[in-house]
């Protein structure tokens, strides 16, 4: 049977690399962002070195529109998506409280909102026809106090870790992905500064994948790619809140 998945943000950084090693494993995708031409030159240039099927959606997922959109390729039963890799975000500078609400209103909508979305259409249809496999891009942010950002992802982390557990007995797997910093474009859209990082911090986005789709085939409902950063959250799970906090500001 043909197996399709569906990444959001495979324009990109870490849904890039999902849709390239996907790609390269022999499945079918949908691609998902909000750039037209980009999403266009992704797919073919997977059709043409993998020979795989790949169908483009532009939506913006900070929309209703745009959630609904996807949520509705979800729940198509003709083409069944075996995959979800709900992954398209996005940061912004600036520290919750000072930041304009309107921006951060959209920030909830494309970070909690559209992935509530998408797994509910997907658990849905996952659920009536023998399960599926979900993977939620959430964060090592998630185990610090560090915003807005943290908080979403920290939500992320929370539903993932609960509906794989509860959806076990239908053979549907959800996987939260905490990744800490990745090189993407991510940072530089958000004009995040990210001079106080050393180098060692860093991640490639194909390591991230690699590592994500390992612990998917071990059903592990959470996945902290690197020795390092499985150190790093666990410490931080663990030390003085205030301490984690003044730790967590490097980097922005
Ligand atoms: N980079 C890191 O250090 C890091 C660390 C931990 C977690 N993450 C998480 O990893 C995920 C991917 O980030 P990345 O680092 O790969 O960032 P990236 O390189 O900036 O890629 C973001 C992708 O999401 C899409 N996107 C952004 N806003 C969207 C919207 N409103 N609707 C639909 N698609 C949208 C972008 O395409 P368009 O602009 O064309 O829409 C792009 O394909 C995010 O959820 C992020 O929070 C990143």
């Amino acid at each position: 049977m043909t197996r399709r998945a569906l990444v959001t943000g495979a324009t990109s950084g870490i849904g890039n690399s999902f849709a390239r090693t996907l790609a390269a494993h022999g499945h079918d995708l949908v691609i998902v962002a909000r750039t037209t031409d980009r999403l266009e030159q992704v797919a073919a240039d997977l059709r043409a070195k993998h020979h795989v099927g790949v169908e483009v959606i532009t939506a913006d997922l900070s929309t209703s529109a745009g959630m609904d959109t996807v949520a509705t390729r979800l729940t198509d039963t003709s083409h069944p998506i075996e995959l979800l890799v709900n992954n398209a975000g996005s940061s912004m500078a600036g520290w919750f409280g000072t930041t304009d609400i309107a921006d951060e209103d959209s920030q909830l909508d494309l970070l909690v909102r559209a992935p509530m979305h998408l797994m509910d259409a997907a658990i849905k249809a996952m659920a009536g026809r023998g399960g599926g496999k979900i993977i939620n891009v959430a964060s090592v942010a998630a185990f610090t106090p560090r915003g807005a950002y943290s908080a979403h992802k920290a939500w992320l982390v929370n539903l993932s870790r609960w509906a794989d557990l509860h959806y076990d007995d239908v053979n549907i797997t959800v996987q939260a992905l905490c990744p800490g910093f990745v090189r993407t474009e991510f940072h530089q859209r958000g004009q995040m500064d990210i001079s106080g990082v050393p180098r060692w911090m860093w991640l490639k986005p194909d390591y991230v994948v690699k590592k994500s789709l390992q612990d998917l085939e071990k059903d592990k409902a959470l996945s902290v790619p690197s020795v390092r950063y499985k150190v790093l959250a666990t410490l931080a799970q663990y030390m003085p809140k205030p301490l984690v906090s003044r730790m967590a500001k490097r980097g922005r």
